[in-house]
């Protein structure tokens, strides 16, 4: 048996037959008119529309990429002061995470540390942390992983918290993002600088350092390295320490490593230096 649904029916189940003659469907089709003719002007709008979102993507956001917790943890104490743990002074490939998390501690007036205090950390344009922002854990400590932006140069990131009396306290870390001639200069220093360039050993490599009558400087000595002009670099590495009337026990590379080579470590031993070289492209962490 048929029933067509009257005003004030509860339609349950099954299609109805809403009856959608006469008026109901007449509206219907008008809208459709309406909507067809109005398709330019909706049209043009959207564009305007879309053009408009494109450039705001385009100009990048000054805002770190990093990963914020939905909301921002209640801070359940407050410190005075920010101090380093470790992960500071890095190097790593642009756009590669770096080998150790970042870890800072917020300790109290008296240096002890502070479980429960907001920490949110920042770096330039690119940089990806994660997290951003988090309390500290039962040692007082706050660890993030970070990666760098696509930019070779310093990155500073800036870790704040914010004392009771609500006073921003705030701690800089450095990290260095090498590019793809840094890279190259970066690898042709594990195989042919820093079994006497430095100090340390490594199971792949023993320092011959400790060895050397005269001692050569780590390439992240600025304060010996950034006297040194590009000029006065490339004699020594193509000629050998004599050619700036220094020891023989720096041996001349002009024969082992081509010109681009030699560019290539001049331009790692440049982004490596501490205190910085002022070499260009160095980036640091927006205000
Ligand atoms: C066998 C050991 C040895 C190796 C390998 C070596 N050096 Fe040296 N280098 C020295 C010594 C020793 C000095 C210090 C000379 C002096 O002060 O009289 C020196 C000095 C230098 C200096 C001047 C600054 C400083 O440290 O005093 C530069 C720059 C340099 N070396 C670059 C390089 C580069 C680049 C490589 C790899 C391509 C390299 N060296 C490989 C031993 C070495």
């Amino acid at each position: 048996m048929k029933r067509t649904a009257v005003k004030g029916d509860l339609v349950m189940g099954g299609a109805p037959d809403l009856g959608l003659g006469g008026a109901a469907l007449q509206r219907c089709i008008e809208s459709l008119h309406l909507i067809r003719a109005l398709a330019p002007e909706v049209t043009l709008v959207f564009s305007a529309f879309l053009l408009l979102c494109s450039l705001g993507c385009s100009r990048l956001p000054d805002v770190v990429v990093a990963k914020f917790p939905n909301q921002l943890p209640k801070p359940t104490a407050y410190g005075a002061a920010l101090v380093e743990s470790s992960g500071g002074k890095q190097t790593a490939e642009v756009g590669t995470p770096l080998a150790q998390p970042v870890v800072v501690q917020v300790n109290d007036e008296q240096g002890n540390a502070v479980t429960g205090a907001l920490v949110v950390i920042r770096g330039p344009n690119g940089t990806y942390l994660d997290p951003a922002a988090s309390l500290t854990d039962s040692s007082g400590q706050f660890t993030t992983n970070v990666s760098l932006g696509t930019i070779a140069g310093r990155y500073q990131l800036v870790a704040s918290t914010t004392t009771k009396a609500g006073k921003t306290v705030e701690l800089k870390v450095e990290e260095i993002g090498l590019g793809y001639q840094e890279m190259v200069g970066s690898q042709l220093n594990d195989q042919y600088c820093a079994r006497c360039h430095n100090q340390e050993s490594t199971p792949q490599r023993v320092s011959n350092y400790d060895n050397l009558e005269v001692r050569p400087h780590p390439f992240t000595e600025g304060e010996t390295l950034n006297k040194m002009s590009d000029a006065d670099l490339t004699a020594i590495i193509a000629h050998g320490g004599p050619a700036l009337n220094k020891s023989s026990l720096m041996p001349p590379y002009g024969y082992t490593l081509s010109k681009s080579d030699i560019q290539a470590l001049i331009a790692y031993i440049r982004m490596v230096s501490d205190p910085p070289n002022g070499a260009p492209g160095i980036v640091y962490a927006k205000k």
